[in-house]
């Protein structure tokens, strides 16, 4: 099985990630490092417990990492995510313990630990706590297999400012570290995740696998849409996150381009924007497989099927 570390802010398409995670034999989570983002770090590192136990994995370990981005104020989403982050059915308070260790101690140890080229990272929410570790300890990056992340976007540009995505909005300083760092990067921007849409048949697909994660997963992306579909007018919501580990159980799903990524850290007006060589002008050097598409009904079909082993 391909070892996995998720980095994310459970958000209910982060929650959806992690189950199709969870559900997943051929992918081992090594933990799930937790940071501030769609709402602050106490909710996400108690959501992230929610999710697991709701799977079923209370082995799971989970770490709580960092509280706020590198230069910024935190910037949260509950208007789209609801006040617990995780809106759309009440589940229990999680009993499984948060790991004592710092989030940022873990990624460094277990990637020292691991040989080269071992682990993969799935960050699913700002880049502070990769970024942090990549500061850090420089001698981790060629550790690192890839990673594997949902930010940015090039043609659909924005969902936070006109310029800017949310992940790469809230901590842009992150952002540059990951995408200099040299690591092999696999990008999920907003142009795949906009394609990845909830529709009334995929929704009720999930209901009626008649399951308790079945439940959870389809009252979540009502919730989700309810936000969604007011302001993009589309028929659903897009389920952002699962990208990226869909990727990494089906790379056939998406096509993207090897092209250079830069993130815009100084202007105020396109702050978080992802400049993307996508037609490849510069002549600055790929750091990224910047995807552009993906099978919609294929990724749904994975989806459903590996919810369903719930
Ligand atoms: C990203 O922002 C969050 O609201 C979602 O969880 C996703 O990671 C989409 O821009
Ligand atoms: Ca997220």
């Amino acid at each position: 099985a391909r070892k996995i570390i998720i980095d994310t802010d459970p958000g209910q398409d982060d929650a959806v990630a992690i189950l199709l995670a969870l559900a997943s034999p051929d992918l081992e989570v090594l933990g799930i490092t937790c940071v501030a983002g769609n709402v602050p770090l106490q909710l996400t590192s108690k959501n992230a417990r929610v999710v697991c136990e709701l799977a079923g994995r209370t082995d799971v370990q989970v770490y709580a990492g960092c509280d706020s981005p590198l230069a910024r104020d935190l910037v949260t989403a509950e208007y789209v995510h609801g006040k617990t982050g995780l809106d759309g059915i009440e589940l229990p308070e999680p009993k499984m313990p948060l790991q004592d260790q710092h989030a940022v101690d873990f990624l460094i140890e277990t990637l020292r630990a691991h040989p080269a080229g071992s682990v993969t990272l799935c960050p699913l929410g700002p880049l502070t706590n990769i970024a942090t570790a990549l500061q850090r300890a420089p001698d981790i990056a060629e550790k690192i297999a890839e990673i594997v992340l949902m930010g940015g976007a090039y043609f659909e540009v924005g969902n936070t400012t006109p310029a800017a995505e949310f992940n790469i909005h809230v901590d842009p300083q992150a952002a540059e570290i990951v995408f200099r760092s040299g690591v092999p990067l696999v990008v999920m921007p907003l142009d795949v995740t906009h394609k990845a849409l909830t529709t009334r048949a995929r929704v009720e697909a999930f209901r009626n696998l008649g399951t308790r994660v079945g439940h959870a997963v389809a009252s979540w992306t009502d919730f989700f849409e309810r936000f969604d579909m007011a302001k993009y007018g589309s028929e659903g919501a897009p389920l952002h996150d699962p990208c990226v580990i869909a990727y990494l159980l089906k790379p056939d799903l998406f096509t993207g381009r090897h092209i250079n990524v830069e993130i815009e850290t100084t202007s105020e007006l396109t702050m978080g924007m992802t400049v993307t060589d996508w037609w490849r002008v510069t002549d600055r050097a790929p750091n990224a497989m910047f995807m552009g598409d993906l099978d919609a009904d294929g990724f749904y079909k994975l989806l459903t099927e590996r919810i369903a082993r719930l």
